[in-house]
């Protein structure tokens, strides 16, 4: 008899971040408040420090070490609770990559070339690690092997998240029932925060330009300072126009989902206003956001519990993965065999 899919009582949440550097407002406003403001009694949240993502490029390993426990610290300064969410290490539970496996045997390279993220960060090398190029894949495994429903990112993994839907229902519709296909879960606004120096490019941790993003940890000079510099526009009005007017429509962005107002409210506040007043009123607004988020991490990063909410968040996630993992080893007539005929 084979083991079919185990229905769940609550919405299961599922995402991820990379350690691979310091988080900026982008991961913020698209991610990790989305993961904070998730938390309810209708949702089952499981959130995973993607190490083994984050070694696609090369990674000193002291370095990653830090990382993982800053990003577990940012979680929980941010707002993410370990009791009633939880929180791991995607290298700490195995069955991420053994499924991935699973999942890279029914995958194409045709597909796996055409994903964005995968040619921006090859392009101009004359050889790329596989591992970069099969990264989707091992994100699709983060995601299916909890039977998730929705995934909370950023517009920019669209096309990931719908690699994950095309390879969870071409294995459904080839070997059975096998995984729940999930949805992406996107904000109308902060799901895609631009860079402050060019409101072309989506900030980024990579970038040479410290002031085209705003570190999670920044501090309120170093916001003011990339706030007031951001590109805008000769026009000197306040208006939400992303076509014509990129720079200020980003800035606006960041405004509104720190305050919740809308753009025709934020349009009103600064009638008449030049762009300094809305700037400096921003650079106040993020400081405050940014600010509780800075001093809880301070107070939690060195600390033991740390350590021990991650112990426990592997055990909980690992109790979910493995028999996801065994079903779908099921699927494909893999492990030991039950009897000898
Ligand atoms: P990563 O680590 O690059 O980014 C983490 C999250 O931040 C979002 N994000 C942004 N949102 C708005 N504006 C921006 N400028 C911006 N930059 C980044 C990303 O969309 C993401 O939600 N592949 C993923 C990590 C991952 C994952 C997963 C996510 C691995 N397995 C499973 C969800 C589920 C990544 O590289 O994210």
């Amino acid at each position: 008899m084979s083991v079919s899919i185990e229905k769940h009582e609550k919405n299961r949440i599922f995402s991820g971040i990379q350690p691979s550097g310091e988080l900026h407002l982008g991961n913020y406003l698209g991610a990790l408040k989305q993961f904070v403001d998730l938390q309810s009694e209708e949702n089952e949240c499981i959130y995973c420090i993607v190490d083994e993502h984050a070694i696609t490029v090369p990674q000193d390993p002291k370095l990653l070490q830090k990382r993982i426990l800053d990003l577990s610290a940012l979680y929980i300064s941010a707002g993410v609770d370990p009791k009633k969410s939880i929180i791991f290490v995607q290298s700490t539970v195995p069955a991420h990559a053994e499924l991935s496996w699973i999942l890279t045997c029914s995958s194409y390279t045709g597909e796996l070339s055409r994903m964005t993220q995968f040619k921006s960060k090859s392009q101009g090398k004359e050889s790329a690690p596989a591992g970069l190029f099969c990264y989707p894949v091992l994100m699709a495994a983060d995601i299916l092997v909890y039977d998730a429903d929705e995934v909370p990112v950023g517009t920019d993994q669209t096309q990931h998240i719908e690699l994950t839907r095309d390879i969870a229902t071409r294995i459904n519709n080839t070997r059975g029932e096998t995984f729940v296909v999930p949805k992406g879960r996107y904000l109308k606004e902060g799901a895609r925060i631009m860079a402050l120096d060019d409101p072309s490019k989506k900030m980024s941790k990579s970038a040479e330009n410290i002031h085209s993003r705003i570190g999670i940890m920044d501090d309120e000079k170093k916001i003011r300072k990339s706030i007031m510099r951001a590109t805008t526009d000769s026009e000197a009005v306040v208006r939400f126009d992303p076509e014509t007017k990129p720079g200020v429509s980003n800035l606006m962005n960041i405004y509104s989902v720190l305050t919740k107002e809308s753009m025709a409210d934020i349009e009103t506040t600064y009638r008449g206003k030049g762009y300094g007043d809305f700037k400096k009123d921003l650079a106040g607004i993020v400081s405050e956001a940014l600010s509780p988020i800075q001093s809880r991490f301070n107070e939690i990063r060195h600390s033991e519990e740390l350590l021990t909410i991650l112990k426990d968040g592997t055990e909980k996630a690992s109790a979910i993965a493995v028999p996801v993992l065994r079903r779908a080893q099921e699927r494909f007539g893999l492990g030991l065999p039950k009897r000898v005929d």
